[in-house]
């Protein structure tokens, strides 16, 4: 092959290719959500031998039109209301596919010069927009679960300096504080860095699922007459069940009385800073050592982008991360390593992933973000209104962002035991995925089993929420009747 022929492929595949997407992208509004198809099914469609020799292009595409886009969870739908998934941006799908055509390491200076400006700069928006100083600094991460685990090694090496040469052993005596509606990427990165699962405190919420401070302050006094050594207290803003804040500046100020490390997992609620209107609702979360910020949620960036920033700057994460291979350390004689990125985080190669968010920044921009950001939690407030009016369906928890939870509890329902309501709800759910009309999960709240719609599509307006009402009503009245 030559680099022409290579050329002419691209053109090719490039004209197939965007037709595939562009017509994927049309079907968007009328194609069901979900397939309906088993593992079993999708097994058969899949099991083939092992490819012993080529096959044309044009043949892998159709496999890809016919088998895998169809029984796709139709992620960029405007009637898919999961978990924080949203549709992304066109330039963000394209500019992967630009990202992949350069092949850049994204992980050393010198095997991505440009990719590692591009980061930098975008690591300097992020920074920026949270409200953090100049000397702040980050890293992009595959998303908020290995973000959340850069920042809790940064938390760890900060109170147990040894801890990197030596482990923690059997003894230790870290502990972590939390809600207890934070993300389970928490817990495991805990058991990740040799701290044990059983070092987290998951903190009781109040009944708008906000963490207590009353309890949290309880479990830090009990920790330390147990002689255990609090070290990193997590704030959540975006908790995934529900999408509330946590009070951030009450969480700072218990963390410096106990010299605790301060995290704030905004990976979903990051981007109400973008908002003049919502980004108050961040208050306090300048305050923190360490940030996770998943452009991949509110930011409609194509999976897989996070971020961690860290208040202190590049100084910090390097000291938790940095090694010097004999092949990544030449003296160039210039100042190169401190745009090496795998001194920063824990991979090794790394994607040109900053250049999707880097592109889909500078097309949406602050105020295109901002607008959409709104527009998203008005719908929400506009689908609980809707629900409110309802007399069988009962709201739980509020409104901060895009997130509504809520239980199907007519009358019948009502007189049922706790154990049989949560049943109802997931069988509801159920019905609505297995129709193919919208998705959305439920979740556990304080013990019982909710519903939980998230809107994360900028293709998803009040007509597509009054849809969703129409089906919760259909389905529920169906469900009762076949009770
Ligand atoms: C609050 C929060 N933090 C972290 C994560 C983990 O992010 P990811 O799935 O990108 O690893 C999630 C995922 O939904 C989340 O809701």
């Amino acid at each position: 092959m030559t680099s022409d022929s290579l050329s002419d492929q691209h053109e090719q595949l490039g004209r197939a290719t965007t037709k595939l997407i562009s017509e994927h992208a049309a079907l968007l509004e009328s194609a069901a959500v979900t397939s309906g198809a088993t593992p079993a099914d999708l097994e058969k469609l899949f099991s083939e031998p092992l490819p012993l020799d080529d096959s044309p292009a044009e043949e892998i595409l159709e496999q890809f039109a016919r088998d895998i886009a169809p029984h796709a969870m139709q992620v960029p739908s405007p009637h898919y209301f999961g978990q924080f998934n949203p549709t992304p941006l066109a330039i963000g799908v394209w500019a992967d596919a630009l990202c992949s055509s350069l092949n850049q390491n994204a992980g050393a200076w010198r095997n991505g010069p440009t990719s590692a400006m591009v980061e930098s700069q975008c690591i300097r928006w992020l920074c920026e927009l949270i409200g953090y100083n100049d000397g702040a600094f980050g890293v992009l991460a595959s998303g908020g679960s290995e973000a959340n685990l850069i920042a809790l090694k940064c938390a760890r090496d900060r109170a147990e300096p040894g801890a990197m040469r030596a482990g923690l052993g059997a003894q230790n005596q870290l502990t972590v504080y939390t809600s207890e509606q934070c993300h389970y990427s928490v817990e495991k990165s805990l058991d990740i860095l040799g701290l044990g699962r059983d070092s987290l405190r998951k903190i009781e919420t109040d009944e708008r699922f906000h963490i207590r401070l009353d309890r949290l302050r309880e479990a830090i006094e009990t920790d330390i007459e147990k002689n255990r050594k609090p070290c990193c207290i997590v704030g959540v803003a975006g908790t995934t069940s529900t999408g509330v804040i946590d009070p951030l500046p009450e969480l700072a100020r218990i963390a410096r009385e106990h010299d605790c490390w301060f995290h704030v997992d905004a990976a979903y609620g990051g981007a109400l800073a973008f908002s003049e209107e919502h980004k108050s609702k961040l208050r306090g979360i300048e305050l923190a050592d360490s940030i996770t910020f998943d452009p991949h949620k509110w930011m409609f960036v194509p999976f897989s982008c996070g971020a961690t920033l860290v208040r202190e700057g590049g100084q910090t994460l390097r000291h938790s991360f940095d090694m010097s291979p004999e092949y990544l350390s030449e003296d160039r004689g210039f100042a190169d390593a401190q745009y090496d990125f795998f001194r920063y985080g824990q991979m090794g190669t790394r994607r040109f992933n900053s250049l999707k968010l880097w592109m889909c920044f500078k097309f949406m921009g602050k105020r295109g973000y901002s607008e959409t950001v709104e527009r998203h939690i008005e719908l929400t407030r506009h689908l609980a209104a809707r629900l409110d009016s309802l007399l069988d369906f009962e709201r739980v928890g509020e409104i901060e962002t895009a997130v509504c939870c809520f239980r199907y509890l007519p009358e019948s329902v009502r007189a049922m035991s706790g154990d049989e309501q949560d049943r109802i709800q997931q069988e509801l759910q159920q019905r609505v995925e297995k129709s193919g009309k919208a998705f959305f999960p439920s979740t556990v709240l304080h013990g019982r089993r909710a519903l939980r719609v998230n809107i994360n599509s900028y293709l998803t307006e009040h007509r597509h929420i009054d849809d969703l009402i129409e089906l919760l009503q259909t389905e529920s009245r169906e469900l009762l009747r076949e009770k």
